[in-house]
């Protein structure tokens, strides 16, 4: 660091923070120059020739010259590999004990020296040098593992790896956790490694707060997904192929792994992205199904600055008939930004303030963030130094860095007793009055002048009693702070679903609960960004997600606004946010136009609330994700693939959010079948391009032929009742859905009810499926789309 890091870092942060931040950042360099030896002379080793191999339940061990690989099918549709010895555990990413081997499936002799596994959804060859190829039963090649490569210090330490796989030729890229350049990640290279971005994000800012080593790859011949169970940091550099229009000479599509150290074990997952994404979640865990209330629209920002002004805000919504779950309460109400405290003279009554609201049927959620300032008589550095929670370097300093509160200190998630510790603290929490939490920071965040924003690589970690350091830990540094707070809510409010989010995870934060898109910068391309977080983040199994409604950093156009929150009313976790200056996002303050299209949008939203409860439940039982990209039932559809600005919500409707300005109609790729416009009516055959009307007032939503939508409707006294909305199958198709009634906030089983719809004689028949037959809906029925104008014909173009 030279005098100019210096000054930039007091531009950027203020003289205080600034000096800090410069001093942490010149310390953190010091104790991983004391910590962190240089790596030296390295030695290079491939696996060599195959020697010999040893069967074991579904699989076996292959034994090569320099490596051996242990390789065995489970149940479920997945295939596990590990060289080096590495076994499916330990792992951060699993949820408990992984699914058992498949005992129908044996290690059988190949061609060449090689072997096989056969298993119901695909082969698994194993090459004499070490190559591993996935293929269909019909003996097409979703992906080719080459042998992989090491290089081991010749004075010992961790080696680094690196593994290309080929796909095919058509092959496309998702995944890699949330990207913000995605849903289809083009080629290019992807940092595994949670980062702050520093500023707020904008489509090429990569990496960010929570990568995965997860591929979701999607091809004419099937689709599948790749995990590398490894935490450590690593790069994915990506290479779609290219067809040679029928000459034979394709390329194929390849992917490299390489990772500075960690097992090199990999699972993969093969089958329709529905079964997919339910193998997935099997390994590292089904979704948690949040409360209710959380499906509902959630107003926050960086700066209320006091209870008076909540109370506005929430006056407000209430003033103008605007519906409103919940308010989020950022930093601003800590006192000295302090972590579990209160600023007492902004905040004199929060535990009445929260009374109040929740009489008016609103929650209040709290932001958490995990550095803690250091400073004897902070009774939570007091308690966190007496229960040793906190981060150490290896000569057993306490690790510091400096986050809003100053100099602050780090607890060790992934010491079991830090994180029952760090769980107690969250009663204080609850007895303020809230009812959920908005985890912030973690990845975790030291601000500094240069380099990585966060803790020394060198930094000690327990790592469940295995013992390791930053490198390892600093990935699931989010996972393992979610873990404590998700069990510290289950211990103390044992009778209410927890709700968290969290900006950073891993693998597997999903059994925890959701994330958001961090600071999404405000402007049309932030507004796409937030599409391709939450895509991308579905299908690594993370399905409640949303983005700062609005944009986190500037001042959106009353028309940038709108379409934001039009979008945002569509997805899982749908909250207006805002940096402390970066202007203000009631939907009020954008005139009255604004107001009335988000008020509309509110409605809906409401409206479609059974609907989301559903697909809240449903993704607990499947995995699938709320939304899903558009090709989600139809990965053969190249067209589809490609198409990244709509998504599919659940199986029902197809979104096709405005992204850009001055729109009043919009093209939309459908999938095959018949679609209607929700607002119109009228009927598009696909697959195919139409162009749809798109008005300030709405972005165009499509209904599939058939579908059985649970929403809220008035019943005949006023009431506010659960309905069936049931849009008319074409002429000799059927359809159906599939309904999760809302069981509150507690534990109580959901049991979903299946529903069928078909046209006789042009009326369209709905029927309750049951173990028995059909039986008649126990829900009002609302038929829409059966006159509908002109059922036009899918237009290309
Ligand atoms: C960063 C978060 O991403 C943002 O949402 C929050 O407002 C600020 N930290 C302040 O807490």
């Amino acid at each position: 660091m030279d005098g100019r890091d210096l000054v930039r870092s007091v531009r950027a942060m203020g003289t205080v923070r600034g000096l800090r931040a410069a001093r942490s950042a010149w310390r953190q360099r010091r104790t991983d120059a004391e910590g962190l030896p240089a790596r030296g002379p390295e030695r290079a080793r491939v696996p060599g020739a195959v020697q010999g191999a040893e069967p074991l339940p579904g699989g076996g061990v292959i034994r090569f010259a320099r490596s051996e690989l242990r390789i065995q099918v489970a149940e479920g549709g997945m295939v596990f590999w590990g060289w080096d010895g590495a076994a499916p555990e330990p792992s951060y990413a699993l949820d408990g004990v992984p699914p058992a081997p498949d005992p129908r499936v044996e290690l059988e002799p190949d061609t060449d020296d090689g072997w096989r596994l056969v298993s119901e959804r695909f082969t698994v060859r194993v090459f004499r040098h070490g190559a591993v190829e996935v293929l269909t039963p019909g003996g097409i090649v979703l992906r080719r593992d080459l042998p992989p490569r090491w290089w081991e210090p010749v004075r010992g330490g961790p080696a680094r790896w690196l593994q290309r796989s080929e796909t095919p030729a058509d092959a496309r890229f998702f995944g890699l956790g949330g990207r913000a350049s995605g849903p289809r990640l083009r080629d290019g290279v992807y940092r595994l490694w949670n980062t702050d971005p520093k500023k707020a994000f904008r489509p090429a800012d990569d990496p960010l707060y929570l990568t995965m080593p997860v591929q979701f790859t999607v091809a004419d011949a099937g689709t599948h997904l790749a995990f590398h169970d490894n935490s450590w940091e690593g790069r994915v550099t990506l290479r779609e192929g290219e067809e040679g229009a029928g000459s034979g000479h394709d390329r194929p599509g390849s992917a490299e792994v390489r990772m500075d150290g960690g097992p090199l074990r990999c699972w993969v997952i093969v089958g329709t992205p529905a079964r997919v994404l339910a193998g997935w979640t099997q390994l590292t865990g089904r979704p948690a199904v949040p409360p209710s209330w959380a499906l509902g629209p959630q107003h926050a920002r960086w700066g209320f600055g006091s209870e008076r002004e909540v109370r506005r805000i929430v006056a407000g919504y209430r003033e103008r008939g605007l519906p409103l779950s919940a308010v989020h309460l950022d930093i601003d109400h800590y006192d000295g930004h302090r972590v579990f405290t209160v600023d007492r003279e902004r905040f004199p009554g929060l535990p009445g303030l929260a009374k109040e609201l929740g009489e008016a049927g609103v929650k209040l959620v709290s932001i958490v963030d995990p550095a803690v300032k250091a400073e004897p008589g902070n009774a939570v550095y007091d308690s966190g130094v007496a229960a040793n929670a906190f981060v150490r370097d290896g000569r057993g300093r306490e690790v510091r860095g400096v986050v809003w509160p100053g100099d602050c200190v780090y607890p060790d998630f992934t010491d079991p007793g830090a994180r029952r510790w760090w769980g107690g603290l969250y009663e204080e929490r609850l007895a303020q009055g809230f009812s959920g939490v908005w985890h912030d920071m973690n990845e975790p965040v030291s601000f500094t002048p240069f380099g990585d924003m966060t803790l020394p690589r060198s930094a000690r970690h327990v790592l469940e009693g295995r013992g390791g350091d930053h490198r390892e830990a600093h990935n699931v540094y989010g996972l393992a702070m979610a873990r404590a707070g998700y069990e510290a809510l289950r211990r103390l409010r044992p009778n209410e679903r927890p709700f968290l989010f969290s900006r950073s995870g891993w693998a597997g934060l999903q059994r925890y609960g959701g994330t958001w898109s961090g600071d999404v910068a405000t402007g049309w391309p932030g507004l796409r960004a937030s599409l391709s977080l939450a895509l991308g983040l579905g299908l690594c199994g993370v399905p409640y997600s949303g983005p700062d409604v609005g944009g986190f950093d500037g001042r959106p156009s009353p028309e940038l606004y709108l379409r934001w929150f039009q979008l945002g009313a569509y997805l899982p976790l749908f909250r207006t946010h805002a940096a402390i200056d970066a202007g203000r996002r009631e939907p009020w303050e954008f005139g009255d136009e604004v107001l009335e299209h988000a008020r509309a949008a509110l409605a809906e939203r409401e409206r479609l609330r059974p609907y989301f409860v559903t697909l809240a439940h449903l993704a607990r039982m499947t995995g699938a994700p709320y939304a899903r990209p558009v090709w989600w039932d139809s990965p053969e559809d190249r067209v589809l693939r490609d198409c990244e600005d709509a998504f599919l919500l659940g199986e029902a409707l197809l979104v096709a959010p405005v992204l850009e300005p001055g729109a009043d109609r919009r093209a939309v790729r459908l999938p095959r079948g018949r679609w209607y416009d929700t607002a119109t009516g009228r009927a598009y055959e696909g697959p195919g391009q139409v162009l749809v009307p798109a008005p300030l007032s709405r972005i165009p939503v499509l209904a599939r032929a058939g579908a059985v939508i649970p929403v809220y409707g008035v019943g005949d006294g006023g009431e506010e009742r659960l309905e069936l909305e049931v849009w008319a199958p074409a002429a000799g198709r059927t359809g159906g859905g599939v309904v999760v009634p809302d069981t509150g906030d507690g534990w109580v089983r959901a049991v979903a009810e299946r529903y069928a719809s078909r046209r006789v004689d042009g009326r369209v028949v709905v029927d309750r499926v049951t173990s028995g037959g059909r039986a008649e809906p126990r829900r009002p029925v609302r038929v829409r789309g059966l006159d509908e104008p002109g059922a036009g014909g899918a237009v290309d173009g």
